[in-house]
This record gives structure tokens, sequence and C-alpha cells, in this order.
């Protein structure tokens, strides 16, 4: 992982306090994901949706997140979860060891490209092919005070978006074609969409927008050479 400490510090402070809010939708969890599926919660934080698939009936679902205070409080508020704390890639499981993976309010936490591409590429290593990655972010808003944000930080991270937060925090909004375009580099289609308002974690709103897509099948490599002719 090549973020600053800085970036990753907040999550070890005043952000593992915070009450995250991106809603799961189970109408489209149940469409995509069977109860039987093996589930990855990338960037679980204190495990509140690890928690809420577990009391869905998913009975294989596994956190994992660079914060050791959050999965410290995650650990504290569901023992029964399995939760564990894993600060760079490769995370410790075997290529396509999972049917599912939810990536939620996970990249807009992230503000570097290379840090971003590098997440979606370790969730197409694990997830199997046929499998499902559920995403959920905050796309760029339209409304003056996120354009005024965007603006006054563009320079300093080279990035439209990419912000700031009074309790320092760093944060990204996303043109909702990088959210796709990241998917489909890792291998993955998007195979549905869905808008709608969530809480932000400074007591605003925001548009979010989820996406359902899937792993693509591995590329078969070039046909091999025809064998020596027998007889
Ligand atoms: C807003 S929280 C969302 C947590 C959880 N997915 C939920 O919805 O309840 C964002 C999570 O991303 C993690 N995170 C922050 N920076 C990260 C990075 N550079 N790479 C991976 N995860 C990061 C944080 O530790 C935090 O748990």
């Amino acid at each position: 992982m090549t973020s600053p400490q800085g970036f990753l510090g907040f999550w070890e402070t005043t952000g593992s306090a915070k009450t995250f809010t991106h809603p799961l939708d189970p109408a489209l969890l149940d469409a995509w994901v069977p109860r039987s599926a093996r589930v990855l919660d990338y960037g679980c934080g204190y495990g509140r949706l690890t928690a809420e698939l577990a009391g869905l009936g998913y009975g294989e679902v596994c956190g994992v997140d660079v914060s050791a205070a959050l999965i410290a409080r995650g650990r504290r508020e569901h023992p029964e979860l399995a939760l564990m704390r894993c600060p760079g890639f490769p995370l410790p499981f075997g290529d396509g060891s999972f049917d599912a993976a939810l990536l939620f309010a996970v990249l807009t936490c992230v503000p570097g490209d290379a840090d971003q591409t590098a997440i979606a590429r370790e969730l197409g290593r694990l997830v199997r092919p046929g499998g499902v990655v559920y995403l959920s972010d905050v796309p760029l808003q339209g409304d003056a005070l996120n354009r005024e944000r965007y603006a006054r930080f563009a320079e300093r991270y080279g990035t439209y978006g990419v912000f700031e937060t009074p309790d320092g925090g760093v944060f990204r909004h996303h043109p909702p074609q990088r959210l796709r375009g990241l998917l489909r580099e890792a291998g993955f289609s998007v195979r549905k969409e869905r808008t709608g308002v969530v809480g932000t974690l400074d007591g605003r709103t925001a548009e979010r927008l989820q996406i359902i897509a899937l792993r693509e099948p591995v590329a078969a490599g070039p046909e091999p050479p025809p064998g020596p002719a027998s007889g």
C-alpha cells in the first residue's frame, strides 16, 4: 500500500470512532449473492456490514481492514465475526477464494490512483471467475460546497474530487466512469447499477452509486503449437 501514513493515520484515530453509513441493498445482494457464498468484506471497518451479512444468513463471511483500531473495535463489538487486520497486499487468501466481495465506502477513503487500482486488482485476484463484487461509493457531487472543496484541493492532490475535512480526513469523490473503469481493468464487468442518497461521515447527505460487477473468466492463453505428427 503506497498511501502516505498520514491518510491511514486518520483511520487509526479520529476515523476509527465514526459511524459508517452506506446501506446494503438486501434485494440486490439477494439477487446476486447466494447465502452459501464465501464473502469478503474488504475495508470492513468495525465489521458493520460483515455483521449484517452474518445476520442475513451468510455463513462464510470474513472482514479485513488496514486499520488496527477499527479491527480492534470490530472485535469488541462483534466477537463472533472473523475480522482481520491486513495492512498490505497480497491478502492472505488464495486466488479465487471468494464468491463475492463487498467494497463499501472504501475507495472514497483512498485518494491515490495507484492505491485504488491495487485494491481493485486484489479483488480481481480473490473473487473467482463468475463471482461478484458489490461496490458502494460516492460519485462527484454537484452542490456548491463540494464543488468548492474539489476546486480548492485539486492542485494539492493532483485530482479533482479529492478534499480534506476539518477533522483531518482525506476523501475522494469519483466520476462514475472511473469506478466502472477500475472494475473493468481488474477483470470485472458491470452488470447492475443503482443510485440513491446516503448519509456522510460529517452528517450531510450525498448521492451514492452502487455497482454489481461480475468477475470475468480469466482469458485463455494462446493455443499451444501442434505437437509432433504421430505415425
Ligand atoms: C468509511 S469506512 C467504511 C467501512 C465499511 N466498509 C462500512 O461500510 O462500514 C472506510 C474504510 O476504509 C479503510 N481504508 C482507509 N484507507 C484505506 C486504504 N488506503 N486502503 C484500504 N482501506 C482503507 C478504513 O480503515 C475504513 O475502515
